[in-house]
């Protein structure tokens, strides 16, 4: 089985890098794609994911993220947690430790202070000082929702999707995008594929963007084909999605087959496999 990994954005390099060490090590998709998603949660330059993410209007970091597995459809979520940097790692533990599949607010963070994570503002001083700013004057936030999405699949076949993000900056508290939501922001299934989606989430929730791409594969259409087919479906019935911020999605089936595109050009997405690590635009 050809081992891969592929990543959304230039931040998701590192992510990407980290998840295919970990797939040629041995590891599990879902081993790997929780190491690759900890590498851009843990680094102060994703400003729009973990530790270092964009606040909400109130100046809270509130961190949405999910991860889904091939073998069993395994789902785990959590959504608007806040002093937990390592999102990824809690979302997997709601999905091992708990018979449910996502977790919000104040519950998931004390599910995540139960679990041994170790309460720290996820605000720094770099970020609070643009926030004021924001406040100050209270202009359009030019930053993206920019998500980072790990797709993986490992040596016995099995893939793994996972999803990482602080969402839109200066969001209203509470605010929940497509990240932590199963169909939206990410889907996988063994037989059809994995999918994930990076852009506004109000726009991808209301498409079920990811779903819809995995259900594209499981009717034969090869994963460049279905990121496609999902996007121009949006702007079919949207004709005012280039004048918003760029969805990007990216899809690998279970031959190990991947694919990407871009709601507009500017998407760049990381792929792992044997012969190294490369960063290419997605396809419009
Ligand atoms: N796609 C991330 C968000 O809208 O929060």
């Amino acid at each position: 089985m050809p081992l891969i990994a592929v990543a959304t954005w230039k931040f998701g390099l590192g992510a990407c890098r980290e998840t295919y060490r970990n797939l040629a090590a041995g590891a599990s998709a879902l081993d790997a794609v929780e190491k690759g998603v900890r590498v851009t949660e843990e680094d102060l330059d994703a400003a729009s994911v973990g530790l270092g993410g964009r606040p909400n209007a109130d100046g809270i970091v509130e961190l949405d993220a999910a991860v889904m597995c091939g073998p069993g459809r395994r789902y785990g979520a959590v959504a608007g947690i806040r002093d937990i940097g390592e999102a990824i790692s809690v979302a997997r533990l709601v999905m091992e430790k708990t018979p449910h599949n996502l977790l919000v607010g104040e519950g998931a963070r004390q599910f995540a202070v139960e679990q041994g994570f170790k309460p720290r503002w996820l605000l720094t001083e770099h970020r609070r000082l643009e926030w004021e700013e924001w406040k100050r004057s209270r202009g359009e936030s030019e930053s993206s929702h920019d998500t980072v999405c790990v797709l993986a699949l490992d040596g016995a076949g099995g893939l793994c999707a996972g999803t990482s993000t602080s969402g839109i900056a200066y969001k209203l508290p509470g605010r929940v995008g497509d990240t932590p939501l199963v169909g939206c922001g990410l889907y996988c299934d063994q037989l059809a594929g994995a999918a994930a989606a990076t852009g506004p989430g109000e726009v991808i929730m209301r498409y079920v963007v990811s779903f819809r791409i995995v259900e594209e594969m499981r009717r034969g259409a090869p994963p460049h084909e279905a990121c496609l087919s999902a996007l121009g479906w949006i702007a079919s019935e949207n004709p005012r999605t280039g004048e918003q911020p760029l969805i990007g999605v990216i899809a690998l089936n279970p031959s190990g087959e991947w694919g990407a595109a871009g709601s507009q050009p500017g998407f760049p997405v990381a792929i792992a496999t044997s012969g190294g690590t490369e960063l290419i635009e997605a396809v419009v």
